[in-house]
């Protein structure tokens, strides 16, 4: 049997989201090992609730700094091979860049960083350390989402002409939920969040599937960032219309204030021979539509599915699997990185540091074109314009 990859964790402390989701989806892969962690800034806090998680009390340390020196001088065998990052996202550069000097393999939640400047400090620091970085883009591990790749980039759509893609939550649509709720309040806090609210936290994972499933990069953008609101300094509602580099055109919207929304991310995609549909609330299923014909319903688990989307099937046909699956499935993908490595193995399952300069890119134009009128703004020149 592989033995498992040794795993370290900072974040996920008590009451935190998605530090548990983290833990569960590694546990699901049967690859992983937690073995150590800095799960909060209180130090007391912090080594109990490794405790609690069933960590030897050496190894349930009181910051990510100390995780990091006493790592380091274990021996080579003993010493954790790779750091899951679940903290807010002003803090990930700095644990990230400082994780990979010491010659740990980083996996990072999303956005990669609070502002571009972090993101590509992080950029350099993984191309100087050699080290694997892999960024928890959820909704690419989903099996449907992986068989529309797939099928795209086969030519199923002929010329892509049109991306349509929404998120909208309505869990920040009222002054109070600010208040009381410590996902929202630093979500809310520009110093914590970085430069974007909903943008950063839901528009990064709709930028990313659009990327992900064309197969193509968002080349410009023309938006509009809102507050909505009261009281609030940072976006919580968002529009923008987008270039693709092959030519097409798309709307993304990103909102946290859509009353009745949940969990909304709808994306579709429209070519010349076909379309596609899918959404996060009803991950099982994949819809292709052509002019004039009845609509193809793929469903998840399959034999008629490729093989991207049968490697990760977990469930027999018609058993349902979803946000916990998809995670698990980057998870398992970043183990065979590990487990490759120096080798590089391709696909590569997961999202790159340069696929989160990418969306840090994308929300600094945003930014910028949202204050000048909503002008259109090329990605490329957007390191040479500043706020
Ligand atoms: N991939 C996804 O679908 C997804 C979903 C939710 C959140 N996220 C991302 O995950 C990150 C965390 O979000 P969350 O909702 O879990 O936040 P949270 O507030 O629930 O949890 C953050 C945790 O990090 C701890 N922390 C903060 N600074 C720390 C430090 N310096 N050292 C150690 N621990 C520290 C906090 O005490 C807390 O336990 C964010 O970047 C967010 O964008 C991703």
């Amino acid at each position: 049997m592989t033995e498992k990859i040794r795993l370290a964790m900072v974040g996920g402390g008590p009451g935190a989201f998605i530090g548990a989701v983290h833990r569960l989806a590694a546990s699901m892969t049967d690859r992983f090992d937690l073995q150590a962690g800095a799960f909060c800034r209180d130090a007391e806090a912090s080594r109990a609730f490794g405790r609690e998680l069933g960590l030897a009390s050496a190894r349930s340390y009181g910051s990510y700094q100390e995780l990091l020196a006493s790592e380091a001088a274990l021996p080579p065998a003993e010493r954790v091979q790779c750091l899951a990052i679940v903290t807010p996202n002003d803090s990930h550069a700095e644990i990230a860049i400082a994780a990979l000097a010491a010659g740990f393999h980083v996996l990072c939640d999303k956005p990669a960083a609070g502002c571009l400047e972090d993101a590509l400090r992080m950029q350099a620091a993984v191309e100087a350390s050699g080290q694997l970085f892999g960024l928890t883009h959820t909704y690419t591990g989903y099996p449907l989402v992986m068989e529309a790749r797939d099928r795209i980039a086969a030519g199923a759509l002929g010329e892509l002409r049109r991306v349509h893609v929404s998120y909208l939550q309505d869990w920040l649509s009222r002054e109070e939920d600010t208040r009381g709720s410590k996902q929202a309040s630093w979500r809310n806090d520009p110093a914590r969040s970085g430069e974007s609210g909903a943008f950063a936290d839901i528009g990064s994972h709709a930028f990313n599937l659009v990327e992900f499933m064309s197969g193509e990069s968002i080349t410009a953008v023309a938006a509009q960032l809102r507050s909505v609101v009261p009281g609030r300094t940072i976006d919580d509602d968002g529009s923008a219309l987008f270039s693709l580099s092959g030519g097409a055109q798309g709307l993304l919207a990103a909102s946290q204030v859509c009353t009745g929304s949940v969990n909304a991310l709808k994306i579709e995609l429209f070519g010349t021979e076909g379309a596609m549909s899918w959404q996060q609330e009803q991950p099982n299923t994949l819809v292709l539509k052509r002019r004039a014909e009845p609509d193809t319903i793929l469903h998840a688990n399959m034999d008629y599915l490729g093989a991207s989307a049968r490697a990760v099937a977990r469930t027999p046909g018609g058993h349902p699997e979803g946000y916990l699956e998809a995670f698990a499935n980057i998870y398992q993908a970043f183990a065979e990185a590990v487990t490759a490595f120096p080798e590089a193995p391709q696909p590569r399952g997961f999202a790159s540091i340069d696929d989160g300069v990418a969306a840090l890119r994308f929300i600094r134009a945003a930014r910028l074109s949202s204050q000048q009128g909503s002008a259109w703004t090329e990605l490329a020149a957007i390191e040479r314009k500043s706020l």
